[in-house]
């Protein structure tokens, strides 16, 4: 509780990284993904008045609860590039893990809705369930309120949403590109993904958080 409050925000949005990437990894399961969903559901309705009132014990106790049992639905469900590629940020140019992870997450989130049917439907029913969205909205309309929800949060936190907001060198962050892309196929959470983008999505996805 005395932490400074970036601690609470970006590992706050690791938190939701790992329920939104675990909820539509390879191995999720039944069990795996009611963590994940109420996982959703905590973090986008009570991180940042955890950020914003530190003293707020109860509060303070349901994100931390939330913070294992969306670490148990990842453990056992995996995660995937949000992650994979937030490792490279970090091991590049000392991005706090969770911020690294929320800079992507807009971008990954659309990617898989995109390109994958059951992660599209699998995102909107969590955000429906979390009363982000009414029921009538489209899956893609949903998805939308959740990209949206993830950035105002950003901002109501504080967080920089780029790597040059960030204060990283753009062309530094530019001629690191291979590295990032190469590295990030090889992290341990890659083949989670529930589709496996290629090195010209992960390039437009990596320029998107540079500037
Ligand atoms: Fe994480």
């Amino acid at each position: 509780m005395t932490a400074p409050k970036s601690v609470t925000a970006y590992s706050g949005l690791d938190v939701l990284t790992h329920s939104l990437e675990a909820l539509v990894s390879k191995g999720a399961n039944t069990i795996t993904d009611a963590l994940a969903e109420k996982g959703i559901d905590v973090i986008t309705h009570d991180l940042v008045d955890c950020y914003k009132h530190g003293d707020d014990v109860e509060k303070r106790q349901t994100v931390h609860e939330i913070s294992c049992g969306a670490g148990m639905a990842f453990t056992n469900a995996g995660l995937g590039f949000c992650h994979a590629m937030a490792h490279q940020l970090g091991a590049n140019f000392h991005v706090p893990h969770g911020l690294a992870c929320a800079m992507l997450l807009p971008h990954v989130v659309a990617y898989n809705a995109k390109h994958s049917d059951l992660a599209l439907h699998k995102y909107a029913a969590a955000i429906r369930k979390a009363g982000l969205a009414s029921h009538g909205l489209s899956d893609r309309l949903t998805i939308q309120r959740l990209l949206s929800r993830i950035r105002q949060m950003m901002i109501q936190m504080d967080c920089p949403q780029t790597l040059r907001a960030f204060g990283v060198d753009v062309k530094d962050a530019e001629a690191k590109t291979q590295v990032v892309i190469d590295d990030a196929k090889l992290d341990a959470t890659f083949p989670g993904n529930p589709v496996i983008p290629t090195d010209d999505d992960l390039k437009a996805i990596y320029r998107k958080v540079i500037r």
